[in-house]
């Protein structure tokens, strides 16, 4: 199947995808074990694959897992993770080659600087998940996994209670397919509609930073309950 058409079929439960993980940190460590222990196969993109620190975490993500270079790792998979800093995007994106037909994860934010003790981000009016998406229109870029801290994603009993993963794209079916890895992990999948709703789930993860600093270290995880009916 060509790899537009793939990266737009949807996700059935069940099915087994290849993984590229951009970013050996705490996101992409804590996403990157688990979906490799339910059986995804995953690599990693670093720019240090032969790090030791590297090593180890491919060493734990048991034996379908693998760690490369950025570019090779994108290149190898149909869904492509930014688990990235936001501020070096622009130039990673210059260095990693054809992403058409690609579906690409987006949990990133940007908090350039703290006002009254908020993080705050005013200079670019559309969020980074739009930015993302203009600049790789070839690919589609899908909202996800920027509310939630990385420690409950290696752990979600952790939070205290059901924890929601709020999605936002243009691609529907791409959104099912990110569903269901949400699912895997025990996390719940929302659909909140298209990319421009990447401004409000960016300005979510802004709250639950500035109560952190507000509260000098208590945390919050959202929970989006349906109305009935
Ligand atoms: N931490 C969380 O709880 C959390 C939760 C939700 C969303 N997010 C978002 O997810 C993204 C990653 O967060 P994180 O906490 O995992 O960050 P992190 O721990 O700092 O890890 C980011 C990783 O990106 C790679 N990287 C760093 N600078 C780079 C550069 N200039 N060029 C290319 N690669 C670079 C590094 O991997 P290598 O050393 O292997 O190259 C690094 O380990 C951020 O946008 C953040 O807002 C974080």
């Amino acid at each position: 199947m060509p790899k537009r058409a793939r990266a737009q079929t949807g996700g059935r439960p069940g099915t087994k995808e290849t993984i590229a993980m951009l970013g050996t940190g705490r996101l992409g460590q804590a996403l990157g074990k688990r979906w490799a222990a339910a059986g995804h196969t995953l690599v990693y993109g670093s720019r240090t694959p032969e790090d030791e620190r590297v090593r180890t975490l491919v060493k734990e993500s048991g034996p379908r897992a693998s760690a490369t270079s950025l570019k090779e790792a994108a290149a190898r998979a149909d869904i492509v993770v930014f688990a990235l800093p936001w501020k070096p995007v622009k130039d990673v994106l210059a260095a990693l080659g054809d992403l058409t037909g690609k579906l690409i994860i987006d949990p990133m934010n940007a908090y350039p600087k703290i006002v009254e003790g908020y993080p705050y981000s005013p200079d670019n009016p559309i969020s980074v998940g739009e930015q993302l998406q203009a600049w790789v229109p070839q690919a589609t870029v899908v909202k996800a996994f920027n509310t939630i801290s990385f420690r409950n994603v290696a752990d979600p009993a952790r939070a205290g209670g059901p924890v929601t993963i709020p999605l936002a794209g243009a691609d529907v079916a791409a959104k099912g397919r990110v569903a269901s890895l949400v699912s895997e992990l025990g996390l719940e999948p929302l659909d909140t509609g298209p990319l421009i709703a990447a401004r409000y789930l960016e300005d979510m993860l802004r709250l639950s930073v500035g109560y952190f600093i507000y509260t000098k270290g208590k945390a919050f995880e959202f929970y989006l309950r349906r109305t009935p009916g």
